[in-house]
């Protein structure tokens, strides 16, 4: 993958400016000299952004896991392509060549041919964080099968919701899987997911931590046996460019969940090129980003960018805190990371505790740090920046989003100089602009607006599946022509932007981007509940944490408060998961409503920020007076 050749700032400028003038030669390019395709495209770019049609390099026929692995194998076939470390310190880490990659590949891709398995069929992965999750992801993209990864932290409800909602046929799961001190039972998990969904025929389950598992006659198969018949040879499916390779599911601020479709060639082109730009990927570096394969980050940036590129990435099963708050630099030590990318709230959590557990290792091998997934504070970027990278790894704070398919605003490492909280100047082929509450574009700078991106770029999600106009209203209505981000930003004299939050009911914890309408809908079936209503309000490591005001019915206010609290809770866990658990829980008498019956939501998270005035216009209020008593209540 070609670097931009740029060393300053001033170059940058040049750069970006031919891309924005010339955009379809820009992508030609990139596309055209590094990969592999079986026919070139007719048209690099093809949209109508006002009907939410967007296609890129259409007619091309590619395949991307021939472009993540088959492609390096005649220069770099033993080189490390994977490494894996497992949860315990103690179990011997893996080194996966790209030979050996490209053999598990085809030999997985051959089992889910022979399970029935289809272009254009949907898989769920259901996986902890091990080399399989990988390997039968890449297997799916291989054969043009759709992939479907849930989050391994998913309750079975949320995962049904999401099996349901693109008809997979079938689920890759394990018998269970580590993290810190816990195991968690993944098949009992799925077990339960399935009793709610007739499309799913067959469950292959991975061996990990040999629980004790049920397995249903003719539905689920151990999948070792499977593998170790099967063919070694498999030929990849030749794919169109807009072929979709893989739906990843994303929290709507009203709704179910919305599964974001993402296609081929766009996707491919994007991931790499951001991949080798954002992190100054060099060959022999070692690479790490902390996310979960589940999220759009693992995806982009532990499989395909990486591979796109021939690096070396690294799938670490465990977590921050265990066997205790070192573990990610000793890791950093161990494997010689060069690029560390993680999240805000997990540099808040280690920056919690002692500085030893850091100031131990001397993290020499480190070159770029990242952070995304939510803004990051003033003291968290220090922090980071002063511990970890020592102040001599620039810290790229990159914004995107899982419809973006990849990073879109971030510092050029080396080349933008940083600025704490500021993700800075959009990368070349991304057009940002911060719209008024008019609708117009603000030209100035020293603004603050809502953040639009008014050309597509390849990585940009095509649809929602299932619901093309969906996709139209959430991103492409409110500021017509244009795609919306549901951020809001901030314009600095020079250019630079700071993400300033969502401008909708998303709130974000610990990087996780949580719908407030499902969490509301999960407590009001609580059978004392009337109504609820969640805001998000700052909290020290998790960025928010959720505050939800809770009306009880007659019957329920009888009710031991702290029981209802607890069950409330349990509520959220098993429907959604228990990343989306309350913190605090006011009980209310009644919610500040507009006229046309909508929350308003900004009094609320005033209150639950503790600021009990400057609630701003409240006279299109229905009953004002509610604001009062529930400012009480809060005091
Ligand atoms: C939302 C997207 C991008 C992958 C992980 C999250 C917030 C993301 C930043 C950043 C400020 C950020 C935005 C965005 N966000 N990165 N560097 N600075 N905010 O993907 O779950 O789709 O969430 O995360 O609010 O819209 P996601």
């Amino acid at each position: 993958m070609s670097r931009y050749k740029i060393n300053n700032l001033e170059e940058y400028f040049k750069e970006y400016k031919k891309s924005v003038r010339e955009p379809k030669k820009f992508w030609d390019k990139i596309a055209s000299e590094n990969f592999t395709w079986y026919q070139q495209w007719d048209k690099v770019v093809d949209f109508n952004l006002a009907e939410a049609e967007v296609k890129w390099f259409t007619e091309a026929k590619v395949n991307i896991t021939k472009n993540c692995i088959d492609r390096h194998l005649a220069k770099k076939g033993d080189k490390t392509a994977i490494i894996f470390e497992p949860n315990d310190p103690a179990e011997e880490a893996q080194h996966i060549s790209y030979n050996d990659l490209h053999l598990r590949v085809s030999k997985m891709a051959n089992v889910l041919k022979e399970q029935g398995v289809n272009k254009g069929d949907r898989v769920c992965i259901y996986l902890p964080m091990i080399p399989e999750l990988a390997v039968a992801t890449l297997a799916c993209a291989r054969i043009g099968a759709i992939h479907s990864v849930v989050f391994a932290g998913f309750s079975a409800s949320a995962v049904a919701t999401r099996i349901k909602d693109s008809e997979c046929k079938i689920v890759i799961t394990s018998d269970g899987g580590y993290r810190g001190n816990k195991t968690i039972d993944l098949k009992e998990i799925i077990d339960e997911a399935l009793t709610e969904c007739d499309c799913v025929k067959t469950v292959l389950v991975v061996k990990r931590t040999n629980n004790a598992v049920t397995m249903k006659e003719g539905r689920d198969q151990w999948l070792q046996p499977l593998l170790d018949v099967a063919l070694e040879n498999n030929v990849a499916e030749i794919m169109d460019a807009e072929d979709p390779l893989f739906i990843l599911y994303t929290s709507g601020s009203t709704g179910k969940p919305k599964g974001m479709v993402h296609t081929t060639a766009g996707y491919m082109v994007y991931t790499a090129y951001t991949f080798k730009n954002v992190f100054n990927y060099e060959e022999n570096d070692v690479y790490w980003c902390t996310a979960d394969i589940g999220w759009i980050t693992g995806h982009s940036y532990i499989l395909y960018g990486p591979l796109l590129n021939g690096a070396t990435t690294v799938i670490f099963e465990g977590v921050p805190s265990y066997p205790d708050y070192s573990r990610f630099w000793e890791i950093i030590e161990k494997h010689h990371i060069t690029q560390f990318y993680t999240a805000p709230t997990a540099i808040r959590a280690l920056a919690k505790e002692s500085l030893d557990y850091v100031q131990k290792f001397p993290l020499k091998s480190l070159k770029v740090i990242g952070s995304v997934g939510e803004p990051i504070n003033e003291e968290a970027w220090h922090w980071y920046n002063d511990h970890v990278g020592d102040k001599r790894c620039p810290v790229v704070d990159t914004w995107w989003q899982t419809e973006t398919g990849g990073i879109m605003i971030s510092p050029i490492p080396f080349v933008t100089p940083t600025k704490p909280t500021y993700a800075t100047l959009p990368l070349p082929g991304i057009q940002p602009v911060l719209m008024d509450e008019k609708r117009n574009e603000i030209e100035e700078n020293q603004v603050v607006g809502s953040l639009c991106i008014k050309f597509p770029w390849p990585g940009i999600a095509r649809t929602i599946w299932g619901d093309h106009q969906r996709y139209k209203d959430t991103y492409f209505s409110a500021f017509p022509g244009k795609y919306f981000t549901g951020d809001g930003a901030l314009r600095d004299e020079v250019g630079y932007y700071r993400i300033t939050g969502r401008v909708d009911d998303v709130v974000i914890v610990s990087g996780h981007n949580l719908g407030t309408a499902p969490i509301e809908d999960a407590i009001n079936e609580h059978p004392a509940v009337a109504e609820s209503a969640i805001v998000g309000f700052p909290h020290d490591v998790k960025g928010n944490a959720l505050y939800g005001f809770v009306i009880l019915k007659e019957t329920g206010e009888q009710r031991d408060r702290n029981n209802l609290i607890k069950e409330i809770n349990q509520q959220i866990s098993n429907q959604i998961g228990p990343i989306a658990k309350l913190d605090k829980i006011q009980f209310v008498s009644g919610l500040p409503k507009t006229r046309s019956g909508k929350i308003m939501r900004r009094i609320l998270r005033k209150i639950a920020e503790g600021e009990f005035d400057n609630f701003g216009d409240i006279t299109t209020l229905l009953n004002p007076e509610i604001v009062e008593e529930i400012k009480q209540g809060k005091i």
